[in-house]
């Protein structure tokens, strides 16, 4: 096939074209950025000064999209990959390459662009990140695959943008060397009674991924087998879920084999949680992001109202500066454990309610009174336009944003600095080291 060089003139590159770039930018989350005869091409796998062969898997009218399928040269700043699965750099880790200082660089840059560019908001204080205690070995929960070789199964990443494609994991330099261990032994078993993997592309087999969670504080793993409904031998688990169908996911109705909750430690605080509640995937971390949104808190006794509050951690967490915390979150098991863990605690004055914050709120507002501190941690795609007007309503001093993607938090700040709040101090926190993953608490403040 003829290849096309960033010398080229503009022709539109098409699917599968396998065109040589020059890398040189990094995008919103985290692919490289190169130019083609004229288009865009944000290129995975690639960093900033390498020079790659790359596979274009879509081509659009302004911009084409390609993973890497050669490095040619490395850029000048790249470090040697170490994690690596079957020859190929962790799928989990697609900035190792990069020294960690620089990835710092670029989360901080990115979160300053986003609050401008898409924001359009200038007068704020961004201020230095908070560096990672761990750069490996930090991730408290990892989701494999299985799939099969040579007859036999083999559990781990999905191959870079690919569905069909297992790569097999030994030793995952994100996951603790107990946690390892834990994904290997229900390998070794799967492997022992002869159970074969679920190839989704003939709809047969069994074995579809495995959940490893971990107390970091506690010790306790806790391991989730995910299959297809089928009956097999009892499988050396915590939790067994069965999913019909090819939804790709790995939630599903589950059954308890061993330990039904996970116990952890945070912030001083016991805690336990149910497998499908959110927690931070980065204990060590979450402390200081907590820490963070309770310095922009600054609390003496007030109202807090902590929104898409999970299992409570938030919250919690300030309660014994606040007067009184009200929680409020969609999953309402998430709920039941935020229950649990204020009672485990001796927290007396937090409360809980299970809502869809689109539509718990004005109640929320009604039954508990107004905040004088709202504390907002959604999902990466952050507060529909309508759920930042409900927030509005609630005439907070202080509004204290836990942000896991600067791109809708954007959006987000923009709408509350035109309806009269300040955008104060944002912070960024590094959560997720060798990854483009960006975390930040921004703090705004109603005009007195
Ligand atoms: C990023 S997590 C934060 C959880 C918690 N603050 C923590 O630090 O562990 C976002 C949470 O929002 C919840 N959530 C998602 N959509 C929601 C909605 N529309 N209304 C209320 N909660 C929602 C999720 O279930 C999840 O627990």
């Amino acid at each position: 096939m003829a290849q096309a060089t960033d010398e080229t003139p503009a022709t539109r590159p098409r699917r599968g074209e396998s065109l040589e770039v020059e890398i040189d930018s990094l995008a919103f989350g985290g692919r490289g950025v190169a130019r083609a005869g004229g288009y865009v091409v944000f290129v995975a796998g690639a960093l900033p000064g390498d020079r790659v062969r790359a596979e274009v898997t879509k081509a659009k009218r302004r911009f084409a999209e390609a993973r890497t399928v050669e490095l040619l040269r490395p850029g000048a700043d790249r470090v040697a990959d170490r994690c690596i699965h079957g020859g190929e750099p962790c799928p989990g880790a697609p900035w190792q390459g990069l020294p960690y200082e620089r990835q710092l660089v670029h989360k901080r840059e990115q979160i300053d662009e986003a609050l401008r560019r898409i924001g359009g908001l200038d007068d704020f204080e961004l201020e230095e990140t908070v560096p990672a205690i761990e750069e490996w070995r930090y991730r408290n929960k990892l989701e494999y695959s299985f799939g099969e070789r040579d007859g036999e199964a083999i559990l781990g990443f999905h191959a870079r943008g690919r569905w069909d494609l297992i790569v097999p994991v030994e030793d995952c330099l994100l996951a603790s060397e107990p946690g390892n261990a834990a994904r290997n032994d229900v390998l070794g078993w799967a492997r022992g009674e002869s159970i074969p993997a679920y190839d989704r592309r003939a709809r047969t087999g069994v074995l579809r991924n495995l959940v490893v969670r971990e107390g970091r504080r506690t010790g306790q793993l806790q391991t989730r087998l995910v299959t297809a409904p089928a009956s097999f031998p009892k499988p050396p688990v915590d939790l067994h879920t069965a999913i019909e169908g090819d939804s790709g996911g790995t939630d599903g109705p589950t059954g308890v084999l061993g330990e039904e909750r996970l116990r952890e430690e945070l912030c001083g605080l016991r805690l336990e949680m149910s497998h499908d509640a959110f927690f931070q995937t980065n204990t060590e971390m979450a402390e200081r992001l907590y820490a963070v949104a309770g310095e922009y808190a600054e609390l003496s006794g007030e109202r807090v109202f902590d929104l898409y509050c999970g299992i409570g951690t938030i919250g919690l967490t300030l309660a014994a500066g606040a007067g009184e915390v009200w929680g409020l979150e969609v999953v309402p098991g998430a709920i039941a454990d935020a229950e649990r863990n204020a009672e485990r605690n001796g927290i007396a004055n937090a409360r809980f309610r299970a809502a869809n914050a689109r539509t718990g709120l004005r109640p929320l507002l009604e039954e508990a009174g107004r905040p004088d501190v709202v504390v907002l941690d959604p999902p990466r795609a952050g507060l529909s336009q309508k759920i930042v007007r409900r927030v509005l309503e609630c005439e907070a001093k202080r509004i204290v944003y836990v942000s896991c993607n600067p791109t809708t938090l954007a959006p987000n700040a923009a709408q509350l600095v035109e309806a009269g709040y300040r955008l104060r101090r944002v912070r960024p926190v590094d959560m997720f080291p060798q990854t483009p993953h960006i975390e930040c608490v921004a703090l705004f403040e109603r005009a007195a």
